[in-house]
């Protein structure tokens, strides 16, 4: 039996979080997994900062600006985006993208949703066909076609398989292993264990098998996906095995179908958390706030149904750790929160909050904000969503933190 190489494509706060999670697993379970993970780290010159334990003036590590990867590569801790968390020795940083994802079979996409398309350019046909992929990104991607979202761009960008993880997950309560849960979503077509068609030669491996499915994507649209099954010297890649390769005693999974819930709460709670850290960075108190999650919730779900309805459960935005969960815990302590209400208090755009605060940490709320209101103005149905219509315009200073209520008051 073969074993599956992971790789995490992405290294900032969640993406290092992430890859400790699964390289803690993949030691564990070393029948199933190789050890070594990869992580592709996009290759940046940093300072090992004099407060941090790994400074040591007389250290060649510490004579000016060295690469990214070879700080947490000999320090085992990524000093930049995840400091102070010790990071397993089986965890490699690789700044080449495509070495990083070389005969990898599990590739777990965790990156800002901005760079996923130079990302997937670079690696299209570089990757093993059969690959299957998890995003953990929270974002939709929205163009002149529609909306979709991250997991299934991956996988028509890729052509493979591709689920998505979400759930109330500030990535630093994660690393220190305080206890949390996650949801991951996983539904590919029932291919894996299919066995090639009769009209195939009788030679071909496994391997070369490529089978033409008709299947829906979670709009409803057919997708123009072919898909390789698994090759069967693999463990097979489904909700037990995921399972295995996330699940920790301080991060419970539970692994569910439904990818468009999982992936539309981690996506459009960025958008109401912006609009909580105004009202609190205003001083209106935990009413208000609750007020403003209130209605977000309502628009999450009512978004999920009117444009993802073919697949969407209304109930994993309140049964699952996406959705409900994740909405309370980055409307009281999230990047986006924290960032907006900073803004209110200091008078100071948010754009600037996030360049001289986040230290290269990227703010996926402001984006959202902005694709989803140009989704919706393109329907029409800008009104049917006042609060992430509101988002968007005090984002563009077209309307103020003041006329919030009698916006969204329905
Ligand atoms: P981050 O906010 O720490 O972003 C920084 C990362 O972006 C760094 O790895 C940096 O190298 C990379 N980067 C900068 N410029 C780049 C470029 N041109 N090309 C490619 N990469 C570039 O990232 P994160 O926190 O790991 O977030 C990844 C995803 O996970 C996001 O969608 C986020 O919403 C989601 N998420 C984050 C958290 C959290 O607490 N941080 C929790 C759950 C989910
Ligand atoms: P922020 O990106 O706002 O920090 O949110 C983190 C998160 O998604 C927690 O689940």
């Amino acid at each position: 039996q073969r074993k599956h190489k992971v790789t995490v494509v992405g290294s900032g706060n969640w993406g290092t979080a992430i890859a400790k999670i699964v390289s803690e697993n993949t030691a564990k379970h070393n029948t199933i997994f190789e050890e070594k993970v990869e992580m592709w780290v996009f290759e940046e010159k940093i300072e090992i900062p004099k407060e941090s334990p790994h400074y040591n003036p007389t250290s060649p590590l510490c004579q000016g600006p060295q690469n990214l990867t070879e700080v947490i590569n000999k320090t085992n801790e990524n000093v930049k985006y995840l400091p102070g968390i010790a990071l397993p020795k089986n965890l490699h940083a690789n700044p080449s993208l495509e070495d990083a994802v070389r005969d990898s079979t599990i590739l777990v996409f965790n990156l800002p949703h901005q760079f996923i398309h130079k990302i997937c350019d670079q690696i299209k046909g570089k990757i093993v066909p059969y690959a299957r992929g998890i995003s953990c990104i929270k974002g939709v991607d929205v163009n002149e076609e529609g909306i979709h979202l991250f997991s299934e761009t991956i996988g028509r960008r890729l052509g493979i398989y591709c689920g998505a993880l979400s759930g109330a997950n500030i990535a630093n309560e994660v690393a220190r292993e305080k206890w949390c849960e996650t949801s991951i979503a996983y539904d590919p077509p029932h291919l894996d264990s299919k066995e090639p068609s009769p009209q195939q030669s009788p030679n071909a491996s496994s391997t070369d098998v490529v089978i033409q499915f008709e299947h829906k994507d979670t709009s409803g649209k057919l997708s123009d996906v072919k898909l390789r099954p698994v090759p069967s010297e693999y463990p097979p890649v489904d909700h037990a095995l995921l399972k295995v390769l996330f699940h920790r005693p301080y991060f419970h999974v539970r692994v569910v179908n439904d990818v468009a819930g999982v992936s539309l709460g981690g996506a459009l709670k960025n958008i109401v958390a912006l609009a909580a850290g105004w009202v609190d960075g205003m001083g209106w108190g935990d009413n208000a706030k609750a007020a403003i999650m209130r209605v977000g919730l309502l628009e999450m779900v009512k978004f999920g149904e009117r444009f993802f309805g073919a697949t969407i459960d209304r109930q994993t935005f309140t049964d699952e750790s996406t959705g409900v969960a994740d909405l309370i815990t980055s409307c009281s302590s999230g990047r986006n929160f924290r960032s907006a209400k900073h803004s209110v208090e200091k008078r100071l755009p948010i754009d600037e909050i996030e360049r001289t605060e986040l230290n290269g940490q990227k703010l996926q709320g402001t984006s959202t904000a902005v694709d989803v209101n140009k989704f919706l103005k393109k329907q029409g149905l800008e009104n049917e969503f006042p609060l992430f219509t509101s988002v968007y315009r005090i984002l563009t200073g077209t309307m103020s933190v003041e006329s919030l209520p009698s916006q969204i008051e329905q």
